[in-house]
């Protein structure tokens, strides 16, 4: 490994500047010179690559989105489109590439592979942490506190007036965010993509809650939900208790913004000092993670078609507590 290049690509996450300087810089410790590729893909098909130096990537640990940008590369998917990347990657005659990212990032990476035989290793960079092979992707913690920080301002007006909020959160298969974060300020419900809702047994909850002299309530509830969004659970809940005063808040991209988490930063430091390492020791089309403080690596395939599985004890957790 002479040359190694890096991206970002897909929705950016938290804590993705900090994968990226560890990247550059354990490249730079085993004299590898290293590539950014501007813009997700696109910048492989656009030939938007730079070299980096160890400054370049200096004062960013701390900042969120992604110094590289992003984007959903719509060309990348097309034959046409790899071809040219696979020839601006030979005129810079880059031999492996870290893709930070979520499942289509890899999915893009895998298939490119198959038909180029390029060294691709992922690095999962999602709010979403949906990824089978790590216990948490790069941002799930920042998201987190940030829903955290929303809805706990979001409580005092409910209870300053005796509402009931219905606070969607993003997860459009994944309800990570909803249940870590329903958890964490006491929701007295949490909607999420994994498991039915029923809005007789909401209201039959709700109506507990009041019960026990509850009079202002929170419900989370995750965009891809199969009731839907929390302007579609609200409508149906009105439907049938049209006396609760209602309102609702969609948090949307506030969850992906800000400086990552202490924790975010450490995990983008260990799996982008990981990704160049598993280049090193030719492992390719494997996702670096980490389970039980150990290093994995995970083949894309696997690490795209599983998706990691929701704690069920948080779910009833969830369920005891708030009652
Ligand atoms: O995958 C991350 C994510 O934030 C999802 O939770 C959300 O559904 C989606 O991206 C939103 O994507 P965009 O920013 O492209 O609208």
């Amino acid at each position: 490994m002479k040359r190694i290049g890096v991206l970002t690509s897909g929705g950016d996450s938290p804590g993705m500047n900090a994968a990226i300087r560890a990247v550059v810089r354990t490249c730079i410790y085993h004299n590898i010179e290293v590539f950014g590729i501007y813009e997700g893909y696109n910048g492989l098909i656009n030939g938007n690559i730079e070299q980096l130096q160890s400054k370049d990537v200096s004062n960013i640990i701390q900042r969120g989105g992604t110094i590289l940008k992003s984007a959903r590369s719509e060309e990348f998917f097309s034959l046409e489109g790899r071809k040219k990347a696979a020839k601006n990657i030979q005129q810079h005659q880059i031999d492996g590439i870290i893709a930070i990212g979520g499942d289509g990032t890899f999915t893009g990476a895998s298939i490119f592979n198959q038909e180029f035989n390029l060294p691709f290793v992922g690095i999962p960079g999602t709010i979403d942490n949906d990824l089978f092979g790590t216990d948490y992707t790069i941002g799930y913690d920042t998201a987190l506190n940030n829903v955290v920080e929303a809805v706990d301002k979001i409580r005092d007006t409910a209870s300053s007036h005796n509402r009931l909020f219905l606070v969607e959160v993003m997860g459009k298969d994944a309800g990570f965010i909803a249940l870590r974060s329903g958890i964490s300020v006491g929701a007295e419900a949490i909607l999420i993509p994994e498991t039915p809702t029923y809005i007789n047994q909401l209201i039959n909850k709700l109506e507990e809650g009041k019960s026990h002299h509850k009079t202002s309530m929170l419900v989370i509830v995750a965009e891809g939900d199969d009731a839907g969004g929390a302007y579609e659970v609200a409508k149906k809940v009105a439907e049938q208790c049209p006396e609760y005063d209602t309102r609702v808040t969609v948090l949307g991209h506030i969850q992906r913004g800000g400086s990552p988490s202490a924790l975010d930063r450490v995990l983008a430091s260990q799996l982008g000092n990981a990704a160049v390492n598993a280049l090193r020791d030719k492992k390719t089309n494997v996702m670096v993670g980490i389970i039980n403080k150990e290093i994995v690596h995970t083949p894309f395939k696997k690490a795209i078609k599983h998706h990691s599985k929701l704690n069920k004890s948080l779910l009833e957790l969830a369920e005891i507590l708030s009652c």
